[in-house]
């Protein structure tokens, strides 16, 4: 069966999502093909860090609500290094900006909510996404759907499918891409403790990385740095703890405390990006375009930030006709993209230690943490990068 559509968009995280949410509100159509069930997208533990351009353009679209009443706005953070904490004052450094812990499922559940409640429509549990005419006037995305071949007849098509998409292979080709895999990965568990710290806690130690974050006055998630390859089965939960606990370890009389394990896992860390964003009538957003390295919290963000500009240069083109906004889709996202890839390895190298590194290296680490606390300027310039520019 055809289906005919103004925008077809695949995959349902937060790129796909929030791009179908927004154009909605500009009056224009989209169906979204994505290949998980409703209720993993909605329970998988991924990101925590909304900037306030995310939560600003939540509240402005109608989907703030949760997220205002239950998302815990971060005013600061901590570099811990040395057993010492140095508060990096986040809103006094950039004008008043905050960042907000949310979980990224939370948000996931609101646009879907939002969508539905709406009338769009979003499949789940496709299969064999494929494309027809990408380089045309009028490309086709064909599906399975209970065995049945579906087939989207649309004006353009949006790749918001992550990273292992199918989007960004079918037009591999015609792409640059540029990557770094770091030769480490994070262990991250969720534990049903009381709030450990006030505000996240990014610690520098000689047996590596370790970050304090949280989920809820009762759940909290906590990361360390692995080996990429880790497998976090056979990790006991009193090794889990005795790990955290060392490379967390404080002068200062912070403890931590350990309770239940009801999550772990690991994930790699990797910087890439794929240029240009746009072919022809083909968009790729998010994850689908680019990857930074967890440290900075900025995945989730981006992939927001993308699909606002390309939301607006989809909405102009149907009011006018004219193309320029969709011509500069790339560039103005790429801008972005690269602020946030420069950013996000900065904060990567800073607080991680390198198979490779020697003394000087592992020396000229701890020099650079100093500078970054001790230095108006460095604090405020990584307060800037860490709660993001307002969206373009
Ligand atoms: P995704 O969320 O990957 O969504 C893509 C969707 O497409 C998925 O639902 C997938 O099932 C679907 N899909 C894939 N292939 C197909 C197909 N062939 N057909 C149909 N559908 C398909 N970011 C932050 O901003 N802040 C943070 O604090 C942060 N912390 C993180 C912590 C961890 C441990 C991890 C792993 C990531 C973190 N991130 C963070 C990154 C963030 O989670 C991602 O950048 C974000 O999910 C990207 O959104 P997306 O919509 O582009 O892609
Ligand atoms: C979280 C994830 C991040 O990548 C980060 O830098 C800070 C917090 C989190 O999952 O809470």
């Amino acid at each position: 069966m055809t289906i005919r559509t103004q925008v077809g968009i695949v995959g349902a995280g937060p790129a796909g999502l929030f791009l179908s949410h927004l154009l909605h509100l500009r009056g224009i159509e989209s169906v979204v093909l994505e290949n998980r069930s409703r209720e993993a997208i909605e329970s998988t533990v991924r990101a925590g860090v909304l900037e306030q351009g995310t939560v600003d353009l939540m509240n402005a679209t109608g989907v703030g609500e949760r997220v205002t009443r239950e998302g815990a706005v971060h005013r600061g953070i901590r570099l811990r290094f040395r057993g010492r904490d140095h508060r990096i004052a986040l809103s006094e450094l950039s004008g008043g900006r905050a960042i907000t812990l949310y979980p990224q499922h939370e948000v996931i559940r609101d646009l879907v909510a939002a969508r539905l409640v709406a009338g769009g429509e979003i499949r789940f549990g496709v299969s064999e996404v494929a494309f027809r005419g990408l380089d045309g006037d009028r490309p086709e995305v064909r599906w399975l759907e209970a065995g049945r071949e579906e087939v989207l007849s649309c004006d353009y098509v949006a790749g918001c499918d992550g990273f292992h998409g199918v989007t960004r292979p079918a037009v591999a080709a015609a792409l640059t891409t540029w990557s770094r895999s770091y030769p480490f990965g994070w262990f991250g568990i969720l534990a049903e403790v009381p709030l450990l710290s006030p505000e996240l806690v990014y610690a520098h130690h000689a047996r590596g990385f370790a970050l304090v974050s949280t989920r809820s006055p009762v759940l909290q998630r906590l990361y360390f740095q692995c080996d990429p390859r880790e497998d976090p089965g056979p990790w006991s939960e009193e090794r889990i703890w005795d790990e955290l606990e060392r490379r967390l370890e404080s002068e200062e009389g912070w403890k931590l405390v350990r309770g239940p394990i009801v999550q772990k896992n690991v994930v790699g860390m990797r910087s890439f990006v794929a240029e240009p964003m746009r072919l022809g009538r083909l968009f790729l957003a998010g994850d689908a375009a680019h990857i930074v390295p967890a440290t900075g919290a900025k995945g989730l963000n981006l992939a927001v930030a993308d699909v606002f500009v390309l939301s607006r240069a989809l909405a102009h083109r149907y009011a006018t006709g004219r193309d320029d906004l969709l011509d500069r889709y790339s560039e103005t996202c790429l801008r972005r993209v690269w602020s946030a890839e420069r950013f996000s390895w900065r904060m990567t190298t800073l607080l991680h230690l390198f198979p490779d590194d020697d003394d000087f290296a592992r020396r000229m680490r701890l020099a650079e943490l100093d500078h970054v606390v001790g230095s108006p300027t460095a604090s405020a310039d990584l307060a800037e990068g860490y709660v993001g520019r307002p969206f373009e």
